[in-house]
């Protein structure tokens, strides 16, 4: 299965998220890409905003048709073709910080959103998006983000060719998709946990369901939901059921 094989290059779009879905919805193929120079409601998890302002970034998405039902682990899969087409074309190792940002130098560079239709319990396809800031300086990002955000260009100091770069990550993303397909859960869990930001034993303070509290990091269990230990009990939480506030052992 070939990723990018048909490329959409647009200047500018809403979201490369939502033109993949109307792409899908038109008859695309599995493995189209749609890439563009700027979004004007680039979107983020948890209904957030992606700032995507023009030239800087790389955005884009990749239409899927997986078959196997069990989606969880897709975003992983995705997170560990972009750390490898990082690393490969850059020489740059960059961390994946749960459940799906990319970190580079305790920055956040980039992220990934996967977004998927269905009709009753029937998966039609997914869209998996993928923003990376590239060519960012710090007074690029809205004031509220300067001290979170960085870029590659940041952290590596060198020109970077972007579609150069999202070509690498589409190679990678081959290689992780099919071990996702193949059911290879364990395997996608481990290289992720390898290049987590938390580790085993982290102290992390967290906020689930209007409460502040804090737990040790026990991995991540066979769907990706974080483990905690909260006051000796193992919890288990999706990304959407908890925001982590600090990691209070650093
Ligand atoms: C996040 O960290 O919140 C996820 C950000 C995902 C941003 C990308 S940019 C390309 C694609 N199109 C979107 O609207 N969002 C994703």
């Amino acid at each position: 299965m070939k990723i990018g094989k048909k490329i959409h290059r647009v200047p500018i779009c809403s979201s490369t998220n939502d033109l993949a879905k109307e792409l899908a919805e038109s008859g695309a193929e599995q493995g189209e890409v749609v890439m563009c120079e700027e979004q004007t409601k680039g979107k983020g998890t948890k209904g957030r905003t992606w700032y995507s302002i023009p030239g800087k970034g790389l955005y884009f998405s990749i239409l899927l048709f997986p078959t196997r039902p069990d989606l969880s682990l897709l975003p992983f899969a995705a997170s560990l073709a972009v750390r490898d087409g990082v690393f490969n074309e850059l020489n740059e190792l960059i961390s994946l910080k749960w459940p799906n940002d990319l970190v580079g130098e305790g920055l956040k560079i980039g992220g990934i959103l996967c977004e998927s239709s269905f009709s009753g319990r029937k998966l039609n396809y997914s869209i998996i998006g993928i923003g990376l800031n590239v060519r960012h300086k710090k007074d690029d990002f809205p004031a509220e983000l300067q001290y979170n955000a960085g870029s590659l260009e940041m952290t590596c100091r060198e020109k970077i060719d972007k579609e150069r770069l999202m070509f690498v990550i589409c190679r990678y993303l081959e290689k992780w998709y099919r071990a996702f397909l193949k059911n290879e859960d364990q395997k996608i869990l481990k290289a992720y946990l390898e290049s987590s930001c938390y580790h085993i034993g982290d102290k992390l303070k967290v906020e689930a369901k209007g409460n502040i509290v804090s737990g040790l990091f026990q991995g991540l269990d066979k769907q990706g939901r974080m483990i905690l230990e909260i006051s000796g009990r193992n919890q288990r939480f999706l990304s959407g059921e908890m925001n982590i506030i600090e990691v209070l052992n650093l």
